[in-house]
């Protein structure tokens, strides 16, 4: 597979260093674009977002090491995070974690073995009000309940 940006996309990398005084800044959403593009990020994908963004391979490895919501492996097509911090732990976040992980067979960080799914114990995501909260993808679920994470998941599969 391919990995270099379309021109259309390499429009998009231009509006989004265009945004900040400094262009090395848009490198979080244009390392999130690759993501989107390729599902995770390969040393090839890093490659090419360090070609485009004209920085370092290191500088963007670093920058892609830093952050969990980077994926450095192949995830799954439904990437399921589940919080256990502080208030989502005191509302059963704990036990919605391993609801999940014997659901779906999987621990952190894993994916199943046909690529549906991949599972990730997260820390605060900022939804602390709705707690105990889940997120597929990037929609949140909140005041979740092991019955709703199986009907999430069941129609997913
Ligand atoms: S502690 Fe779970 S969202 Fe904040």
């Amino acid at each position: 597979m391919s990995t270099t940006f379309t021109p259309e996309e390499l429009s998009s990398v231009a509006a989004l260093k265009a945004k900040y005084p400094e262009p090395k800044a848009a490198i979080m959403p244009v390392l999130w674009m690759a993501q989107k593009k390729w599902g995770w990020l390969s040393e090839d994908v890093i490659k090419e977002v360090a070609r485009v963004m004209d920085l370092p391979y290191a500088h963007v490895l670093g920058v892609a090491s830093f952050y969990t919501m980077y994926f450095k492996k192949p995830m799954g097509k439904h990437h399921v995070q589940v919080c256990t911090n502080v208030s989502c732990m005191l509302r059963g976040g704990e036990q919605l974690y391993k609801h999940a992980k014997e659901k779906l067979g999987i621990g952190h960080n894993q994916a199943t073995a046909d690529g549906v799914f991949s599972l990730e114990e997260v820390e605060c995501m900022g939804a602390c009000g709705g707690a105990p909260m889940i997120a597929i993808n990037e929609t949140f679920y909140e005041n979740a309940t092991a019955s709703q994470l199986d009907s999430l998941l069941d129609a997913r599969r």
